[in-house]
Order: structure tokens, then C-alpha cells, then sequence
């Protein structure tokens, strides 16, 4: 019998999320199927039910249905209450656990593919938005001895602070501006400044803009301003695409207890998404 999930999103055709799951089952022996599903966007909740009552055993949720999923959920691992946030749901008959992966997946990408070492050290986190929530609680779990959080909206920042004040790294919260100046070790760009029609760098209006050692950009599929940034400063500069893999390896972990070997996959999708923007 082949178990069936899904990933939903809007837009949702470019997503890589089903070669990724084909070639973990591939790789792993296990029997399944995963499709990419497109919801309206004023209708995720009943593609859900529909995937659910035909049989799907599990569904990762991506832009724009995160929070839906929370919402959606009748149980919620401690990440995903954390996070406030669902990447990935778990059907057991009425039961609906939603879990979230995302910030594994980033803290694994850059500590076992980047080997970023985050313990003690100084991390710049941009944005204050879901992204960036999603994530702040894997960091601080690496116990860096500072997590800056820099937003375009400093209230919102101070808003995250405020929620993972009971850490024992010391949290600070800036607007952009501010942080003109400043170094850091690592530094993570969670905001969706390179997503708009303008491809923008938080740091465009940061004079001089903050140091680091190593770059991170959530996005993949282009160098986005961001990272060109980064790479004329001479940093080390990573995209999202590990931490793309990284979440999916986990939610499959947590769905058929099997881990699979993420480095083979990471690589194919490199060489695939290379080869489509050639
Ligand atoms: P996501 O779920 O991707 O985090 P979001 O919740 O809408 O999306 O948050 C987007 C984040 O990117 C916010 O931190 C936003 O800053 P504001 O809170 O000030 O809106 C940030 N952002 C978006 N465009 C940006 C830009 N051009 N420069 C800097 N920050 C930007």
C-alpha cells in the first residue's frame, strides 16, 4: 500500500518539495507518494479535509498557509506552539498534530552542511516576521552568547525579543538603522526583502552596513541583493536551499521514522536548480 502526502501552498507548481520526498523514498526503501498540491487561497481548509478523507497520511504546509495550519491543528508539538507556526501535519485518525521543521532545518544546514558553529557566537537575525519566528527558538537552543534581531519595523522586533526573553543568551532588538556599524559572526536574512518585485537588501538604507563572517539568505533559486552584498564584503554566503532539504528530511522523520542521508539529495537539487537557471 503506498501512503500518500502532499505539500500545499499558493503558488505552489515551483516547488521542490516532491523531488526532494521522491528521492528520500527512493534512497530509504520507503513506499510512498508526494504530490504538490495547490490550495485557493481562501480555501486551504478543505483541500485539507479532501486529502485527509482520501487517505493522506501527512502534508507539509508552505507560503501562504503556515498559520492556518497552526490554527488548523488539534495538537501541536512544543516547536510548532514555539514557532507559532505549522510546516508539517501528521493524520492519525481524528487526531491532527502539527509540527514545524524550519528552524531544525536552518540550524542543521548551518551547523553540519555550512559547519557554522552558532554555540557562543554572535548572530544578527533579520526580520521580525514568521520566518523569522520560526526560527528563533532552534537558534537560542544552540546557546549563542548574542541574537541580535534587526527589523525594518523595530517594534516588531522588540516583540520577538520580548517572547524568547527567557533564554539565557542575551537578546537584543534594533531597527535597520541601527545596526550601521556593528559586527557579527553569523548573519541570517529572514526577512522577504528579496522577494518583491525590487530585489531589496535590508541593508540598502544601513551606513556603513554590519560585518560578518558568514552570510545566510532563507531564499534560494538566486543570488538575491542580499547575498551579492555579502560576497562583495568577502564573507562566506549560503542560500536557503539546504535548509529547504534539512526541513524536508525531518518532516520524513517525523512521518516514517527513517532519516535519510540529506547530502546526495542537496547536491542533485543543486545541480538541478543550476541547470534550470542556465
Ligand atoms: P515571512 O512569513 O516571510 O516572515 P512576513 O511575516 O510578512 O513574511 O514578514 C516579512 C519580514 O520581512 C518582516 O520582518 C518585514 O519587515 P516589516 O516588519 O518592517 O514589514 C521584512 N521585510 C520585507 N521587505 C523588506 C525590505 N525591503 N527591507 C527590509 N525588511 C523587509
Amino acid at each position: 500500500m503506498t501512503d500518500h502526502y502532499a505539500v500545499f501552498g499558493n503558488p505552489i507548481a515551483h516547488s521542490r518539495s516532491p523531488r526532494i520526498h521522491a528521492m528520500f523514498a527512493a534512497q530509504t526503501g520507503q513506499v510512498l507518494d508526494y504530490q504538490a498540491r495547490l490550495a485557493p487561497l481562501d480555501g486551504f481548509a478543505a483541500a485539507l479535509h479532501d486529502f485527509i478523507v482520501n487517505g493522506g497520511r501527512g502534508a507539509n504546509v508552505t507560503v501562504p498557509f503556515k498559520l492556518e495550519a497552526h490554527a488548523l491543528a488539534t495538537q501541536l508539538t512544543a516547536r510548532a506552539q514555539a514557532a507559532g507556526a505549522v510546516n508539517t501535519l501528521s493524520f492519525d485518525g481524528n487526531t491532527i498534530l502539527g509540527d514545524n521543521t524550519d528552524g531544525l532545518g536552518l540550524v542543521r544546514d548551518l551547523t553540519q552542511n555550512h559547519h557554522c558553529e552558532l554555540k557562543a557566537r554572535r548572530i544578527l537575525l533579520l526580520g521580525a516576521g514568521g520566518a523569522a519566528r520560526g526560527v528563533l527558538e532552534p537558534l537560542l537552543d544552540q546557546s549563542p552568547a548574542l541574537l541580535f534581531i534587526a527589523n525594518r519595523t523595530l517594534h516588531k522586533a522588540q516583540l520577538l525579543a520580548v517572547a524568547a526573553k527567557n533564554s539565557a543568551t542575551c537578546i537584543e532588538a534594533s531597527s535597520l538603522e541601527a545596526l550601521a556599524g556593528h559586527s557579527f559572526d553569523v548573519i541570517i536574512n529572514a526577512t522577504s526583502s528579496g522577494l518583491g518585485a525590487v530585489d531589496a537588501s535590508p541593508f540598502d538604507s544601513v551606513s556603513p552596513a554590519p560585518t560578518g563572517e558568514f552570510f545566510y539568505d532563507m531564499m534560494y533559486g538566486r543570488e538575491t541583493a542580499f547575498m551579492r552584498h555579502a560576497r562583495a564584503s568577502g564573507a562566506r554566503v549560503a542560500d536557503g536551499l539546504g535548509m529547504l532539504v534539512e526541513q524536508a528530511a525531518e518532516a520524513f522523520y517525523v512521518w516514517r521514522e527513517v532519516r535519510p542521508d540529506t547530502a546526495p539529495v542537496l547536491a542533485a537539487i543543486r545541480t538541478e536548480l543550476n541547470h534550470q537557471q542556465q
